[in-house]
């Protein structure tokens, strides 16, 4: 099933998610769905946060569907270390039409689950570093305008509320 991704100005998205307790048949296939909804939408990552379900779990795919070895399961993401810097532009499936530069660290080490509650550690860089920064933000109720300058953020809100008075959002 193919879930609608809920847009900024839902209190899910600003608010942490609860771990994620239950392995089992039901969740294999919420993340199934998840990175069905994913390429849909054409993002290389999706929270649940973001189909509005309070859970700690975010699917990741760089390649965007074309390697099947880059399809990640994080439930219960932390990430347990970081090192360096990389400034580039992001987005977020729930602010379709807004990017911004934000400042991640160049490398990132998590610590999560996979899809059978199997715990693994992972290192990823570039793009991935980004992703993992991103959904873990997502799974703690944060959003990337919260890493731009206030007076960038504030633009966005304004361009959302207009958007929002004509039913556009
Ligand atoms: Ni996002």
């Amino acid at each position: 099933m193919i879930y609608p991704i809920i847009k900024y100005g839902a209190a899910v998205l600003e608010s942490p998610a609860k771990p994620v307790d239950k392995f089992d048949e039901e969740l294999a296939k919420l993340c199934e769905d998840m990175f069905e909804s994913m390429y849909v939408a054409q993002g290389v990552g999706l929270a649940a946060t973001q189909i509005g379900l309070s859970k700690k779990l975010s699917v990741i795919d760089v390649s965007v569907g074309k390697n099947p070895e880059a399809k990640l399961v994080l439930a219960n993401p932390e990430i347990i270390h970081v090192e360096g810097d990389q400034r580039e532009e992001e987005g977020c499936l729930s602010l379709p039409g807004f990017r911004g530069s934000v400042l991640r660290p160049a490398y990132v080490t998590i610590r999560a689950q996979n899809v059978h509650g199997e715990p693994y550690e992972m290192h990823g860089e570039g793009l991935l570093a980004r992703a993992f920064c991103h959904e873990i933000d997502h799974l703690n109720g944060i959003l990337f305008i919260q890493h731009l300058s206030m007076l960038k953020r504030d633009l966005i809100k304004r361009r959302i509320r207009k958007l929002r008075k004509t039913g556009d959002w």
